[in-house]
């Protein structure tokens, strides 16, 4: 199978390059840019992209490449950081930008040289995302400019003679019009890509690698939550170990209405061992009087961990066991990673290091892939259309849509409203159009007035929003009458709620969540 290997320099968007790559249907590994060169020999890549990165090349301790990578003939592609390192490392010249001259962050209208392998049967101009605050103040030999833009005379250089390509956009990121096409024009074009690799083929290389992770006797505790990240990692385990797979589902009582009997129903039809863990009671009383997002998030990630290892010992354990859960790029990334700023924890980045301590080890082997990667993924295990398609249910659960403390009175009234909520979606057909809704239980209250009597009490948010991979997304344009129909119900049918609003915020700036 051929490789394309992408050097990381600690960009941002790393790992939405290699998903890009993999919609190309290229196999490609992100690794560290300190790969030594022989090792890099031994990949034996058909490209290798040079990520982004948040230094400047010119300064002493900034990131470099051995030169012997140029020599290797094989093409390579720089973004951004990548680009300009090229350029560095090959003889040209990048300077801090001048305020005025070549300084560019975010949109910006570029226009293309589309005789240029790279922007072949693209339109001339178009959008790219710009995040870049030095300039190519000299080009190195044998390279020519094939991208400007009003500022800058050089955002696309490119050798063809020897395959190398630099942009100082981000052809990985929605922004930049054209930009997978870009990307699919260097694998196909300047790599030579065959397109030979798909979803079945990290289907089976990952079961191969889980297998050998595990050996041959090792045994399998998963954290199932229901949803589609752990139900997919299931079917992959239950592949990859067969019976040697034990799923366990914490319920911690902030699920939403009759969620924990559907999940217990779901799985009793697999051919799984599955056992269901009430817990209500520890996770309520741990959370009381806690009004912090992170606290709460903190609590039930590590009370988790408590109440899965207490099942885990009565199942007897060992060291030789494994701990699995289904942990994706978006928690990774979202929970804070090297450089990148923690957003929120997610709840599978909160596990006590003495649970994590009773087992081998813990595999998370969907850690790198999105959302959508996930549900195609789910898809080639054959799972059934409506597990795949399931909207995302975040592990802390009702507990991070409950603003300020969590009762048990208060998430039954949310889990009341958020039930009448997605019944009236579903009934008018319009969930399959949306990719996550739901209530928040605001900590506001309110004066109402109802039938001749004064109420004072809690106002709900309905949020919903449209996205791909979670990490962006767009609040969706539910109509009116289905917003009127909605309030007018919950406000009637749920006691303690006296006022709804619609959440009209896109992420960023906030996020899908609350808290
Ligand atoms: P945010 O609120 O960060 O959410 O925009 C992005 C997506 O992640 C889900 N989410 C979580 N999923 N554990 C999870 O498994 C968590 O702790 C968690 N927090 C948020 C959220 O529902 C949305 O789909």
């Amino acid at each position: 199978m051929q490789k394309v290997l992408i050097l990381d320099f600690g960009g941002q968007y790393n790992q939405l390059i290699a998903r890009r790559v993999r919609e190309c249907n290229v196999y490609c590994e992100v690794k560290p840019y300190t790969m030594p060169m022989e090792k890099i020999r031994e990949f034996d890549p058909i490209g290798i992209i040079f990520t982004g990165g948040p230094n400047s090349v010119y300064l002493p301790d900034s990131p470099q490449v051995d030169p012997a990578i140029f020599r290797l003939g094989v093409p390579i592609l720089g973004i951004c950081y990548g680009c300009q390192l090229m350029a560095h490392t090959l003889g040209g010249q990048v300077t801090a930008a001048q305020a005025d001259t070549a300084r560019e962050y975010g949109k910006t209208e570029t226009v293309y040289d589309t005789t240029c392998p790279l922007f072949h049967s693209l339109p001339e101009k178009g959008i790219s995302w710009m995040s870049h605050g030095d300039f190519m103040a000299k080009v190195p030999a044998g390279f020519a400019l094939v991208g400007h833009t009003a500022a800058c005379p050089n955002v696309a250089i490119a050798d063809e003679a020897r395959g190398f390509y630099g942009v100082q956009f981000h052809p990985e990121v929605n922004h930049t019009e054209n930009g997978t096409a870009m990307l699919r024009n260097f694998l196909y074009r300047v790599c030579h890509a065959q397109g030979d690799w798909t979803m079945g083929d990290f289907c089976k290389s990952t079961v191969a690698d889980l297998q050998a992770k595990i050996g041959s006797k090792g045994r399998v505790l998963l954290a199932l939550s229901g949803g589609v990240d752990s139900s997919v990692l299931a079917a992959l385990l239950a592949e990859a170990v067969g019976d040697r797979l034990t799923c366990v589902f914490v319920d911690h009582g902030l699920m939403r209405k009759n969620e924990g009997d559907e999940v217990e129903a779901a799985f009793a039809k697999w051919d799984i061992h599955f056992v269901r863990v009430n817990a209500e009671d520890r996770f309520l009383s741990k959370l009381a009087g806690v009004t912090d997002p992170e606290t709460k998030r903190k609590i039930i990630g590590a009370e988790f961990g408590y109440v899965f290892l207490d099942e885990a010992l009565k199942f007897g354990i060992t060291k030789e066991d494994f701990f699995a859960q289904g942990t994706i790029y978006p928690d990774v990334i979202e929970s804070g990673m090297g450089e990148a700023d923690t957003i929120k924890s997610h709840h599978n980045r909160l596990l006590p290091p003495e649970v994590i301590a009773q087992f081998k080890a813990v595999l998370e082997p969907l850690d790198h892939l999105f959302k959508d990667e996930i549900r195609a993924l789910g898809r080639e295990l054959g799972l059934p259309e409506y597990l795949v398609m399931r909207q995302p249910f975040p592990g802390p659960g009702l507990a991070i849509r409950i603003i300020g403390q969590v009762t048990k009175e208060k998430a039954d009234t949310l889990r009341e409203a958020d039930w009448i909520y997605r019944a009236e979606i579903a009934q008018a057909g319009v969930d399959k159009q949306l990719s996550q809704y739901f209530a928040v239980l605001t900590d506001t209250r309110s004066v109402g007035v109802m039938g001749d009597g004064r109420t004072y009490g809690y106002t709900l948010a309905l949020r919903a929003v449209n996205t791909s991979d979670f990490m962006t997304a767009d609040w969706a344009r539910i109509p009116y009458e289905l917003l009127d129909k909605i309030s007018t119900r919950i406000v009637n049918e749920v006691p303690g709620i006296n006022r709804i609003v619609y959440d009209i915020t896109s992420k960023p700036p906030a996020t899908i969540e609350w808290e």
